[in-house]
């Protein structure tokens, strides 16, 4: 996985869309006064800044990720003294950060290795105090995709072709598959959060309209851009995704494309 200066998540996150997103997450995170929690791969901050914003009165908040670049804008966006941040990964959380009454993962599940999963729901679990919530959302889950979208999906990988064809690169087909794209269904986070020792676990899907410019933001991002077309030079790959949008969204006449999103929960 890349994480390239200038191609951070942050477009995306700055997106209303996207702050929706969040904010109905953070919703999930009831915590008392006082409260601390750990925002595991808490990116450029826009969860870190809801949470303490939104989490009634917060005690304090450390926010962990393995990307310096993010962490960057992170501290630059959010530099309330109860905030920390710190490098490291969510596998790794129960050394990095504990004991805490809220552990986020706010999209972050799709950049984990489908068999590293189970263990990162388990550090978590470890990490909380009982009665302690922890709550994920992801956007990349078996489900996602509405059946009516599918045909904006082919068209726009086939225009992205197109795009880089015309520049004399191609898609980068056939490899390992893409972390992001070893999905799982919601019963399987569910069971997760079950195996982990959760109680109360619960998983809601809700559907969201992405815009062009949803669209145009998610592909300035190192890691969607690296996973959907394979190529390694990210301003090239960005470039023909937004090309191969654009003319997607032409011609198939779209004003949004809708897409679920999966909350999951459960209380130690
Ligand atoms: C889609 S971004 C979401 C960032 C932030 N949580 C938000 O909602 O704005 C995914 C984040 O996961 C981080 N990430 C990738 N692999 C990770 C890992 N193994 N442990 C923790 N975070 C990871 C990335 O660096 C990135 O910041």
């Amino acid at each position: 996985m890349t994480f390239s200066h200038g191609y951070e998540f942050d477009a995306m996150s700055r997106r209303p869309l996207y702050g929706d997103v969040t904010q109905h997450l953070v919703d999930l995170c009831k915590a008392p006064d006082g409260c601390v929690v750990a925002d595991v791969g808490c990116g450029s901050g826009l969860a870190t800044q809801l949470l303490l914003e939104r989490t009634g009165n917060v005690g304090a908040i450390i926010g962990i990720d393995p990307s310096e670049h993010e962490l960057a804008i992170a501290r630059r966006r959010v530099t309330d003294p109860k905030v920390r941040f710190v490098q490291g990964r969510a596998q790794d959380v129960e050394s990095l950060a504990g004991p805490v009454d809220v552990a986020v993962l706010s999209n972050v599940m799709h950049q984990i290795p489908e068999s590293e999963r189970g263990a990162v729901i388990d550090g978590c679990h470890g990490l909380l105090v009982p009665g302690g919530r922890c709550a994920l959302n992801t956007l990349f889950y078996e489900g996602a995709v509405l059946p009516e979208t599918r045909p904006f999906y082919a068209q726009w990988m086939r225009a992205t072709r197109d795009a880089l064809r015309e520049r004399g690169q191609d898609l980068v087909l056939g490899g390992p598959k893409p972390v992001a794209l070893q999905t799982l269904t919601p019963a399987r986070h569910e069971e997760l959060f079950t195996r982990a020792g959760f109680s109360r676990v619960r998983s809601d899907e809700v559907v969201y309209t992405w815009t062009l410019q949803d669209w145009e933001a998610l592909c300035t991002y190192s890691v969607f851009v690296e996973g959907s077309t394979g190529v390694g030079d990210l301003a090239l790959g960005s470039e023909a995704l937004i090309q191969g949008l654009r003319t997607t969204f032409g011609r198939l006449e779209l004003t949004g494309v809708p897409r679920r999103w999966l909350f999951a929960w459960g209380v130690k």
